[in-house]
């Protein structure tokens, strides 16, 4: 019983340790490393060329993402058939993500960008600071990342909002959901946080027609993933004020092109796709664990829906 494994990072030898540790009788291998294909029944996986899990892996009983994301492989039409694609849920990259969410809400909140500006300027000025209840945050995905993150924005006291695409009930949370409830969700929101899937229905999501339903003034952070944004409508955006601000993690093209205009706008944040990231030392149970359930019969937890396109 084989595992293969293939990141873009340089993680391999990190999670042998820990596979070694969660499940001593799998063997498991680095996608260059040659080995005998045909034993190998589950892939570990962070965007395989397309058309290789097929063509390699006669007996796989499961494609493990590497990633919370399953886009990257959805996106492959030669994927081998009947095989479950499992989404990557495990509390360190939940939690990487929700620290990310907290961290950028709260920048914008306490307005560090003008005082960073100020700072630079040597301008002491005082500028009224509310409290978190006085703060609008949605949240647009409510899956186990967006959940994790409202729990603690919740704590934090702001008021809080979320839109998914089927009906989601949270306490203490104004749900809303589906293209009907993106108006009500939109007008309601000073700090817009993007967490969703990126799928045919959310393609392009974030573009001029959803930003000028917010606030005049309102922020926007994007840690879903960059298919989901109309980079130009971001920009002009920002140009018409319609947004103050915009943190992205994610871009149309990564790593984001040297002339892009993010790099240089004043009101725009860049991080480098690295919001959350699956640890080897708390992902690796959870994969073994799911291999245990396959091998005793049952359904692997976390599944994505192929039709749903997450
Ligand atoms: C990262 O992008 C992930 O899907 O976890």
């Amino acid at each position: 019983m084989t595992l293969i494994f293939k990141s873009d990072a340089d993680s391999w030898a990190d999670w042998r340790q820990h596979l070694r540790d969660a499940a001593p009788d799998l063997a498991c291998r680095d996608w260059d490393e040659p080995g005998d294909d045909d034993s190998v029944e589950f892939a570990l996986v962070w965007k395989p060329p397309f058309g290789e899990l097929r063509r390699r892996f006669r007996n796989l009983k499961a494609i493990f993402s590497l990633g919370a994301g399953v886009d990257h492989l959805l996106a492959d039409s030669d994927l081998p058939p009947g095989v479950p694609i499992v989404r990557m849920v495990e509390p360190e990259l939940t939690r990487g993500m929700t620290e990310y969410v907290v961290l950028h809400v709260l920048r914008y909140h306490r307005q560090t960008p003008l005082f960073e500006e100020q700072q630079r300027e040597h301008v002491w000025r005082v500028v009224p600071t509310p409290t978190a209840p006085k703060r609008r945050v949605g949240i647009m995905g409510l899956g186990v990342i967006g959940q994790d993150s409202l729990r603690v924005l919740s704590a934090l006291g702001f008021a809080l909002s979320g839109w998914s695409r089927t009906a989601k009930s949270i306490p203490g949370v104004t749900c809303h959901h589906g293209l009907d409830g993106l108006t009500a969700f939109l007008t309601e929101v000073d700090i817009l946080v993007c967490l969703l899937p990126y799928t045919a229905d959310t393609d392009n999501i974030l573009n001029r027609n959803l930003l000028d339903r917010l606030p005049r003034g309102a922020y926007l952070i994007n840690a879903g993933r960059g298919g989901l944004q109309d980079e130009d409508d971001i920009l002009a955006a920002l140009d018409s004020g319609r947004l103050a601000g915009v943190t992205l993690d994610v871009f149309r093209e990564e790593p984001l092109p040297a002339g892009h205009a993010f790099w240089d706008h004043p009101n725009v944040t860049i991080t480098p796709h690295n919001a959350g990231t699956a640890q080897a030392w708390s992902g690796a149970a959870e994969v073994a664990a799911n291999i245990k359930r396959i091998r005793d019969g049952q359904a692997p937890l976390n599944i994505a829906d192929p039709a749903a396109g997450y």
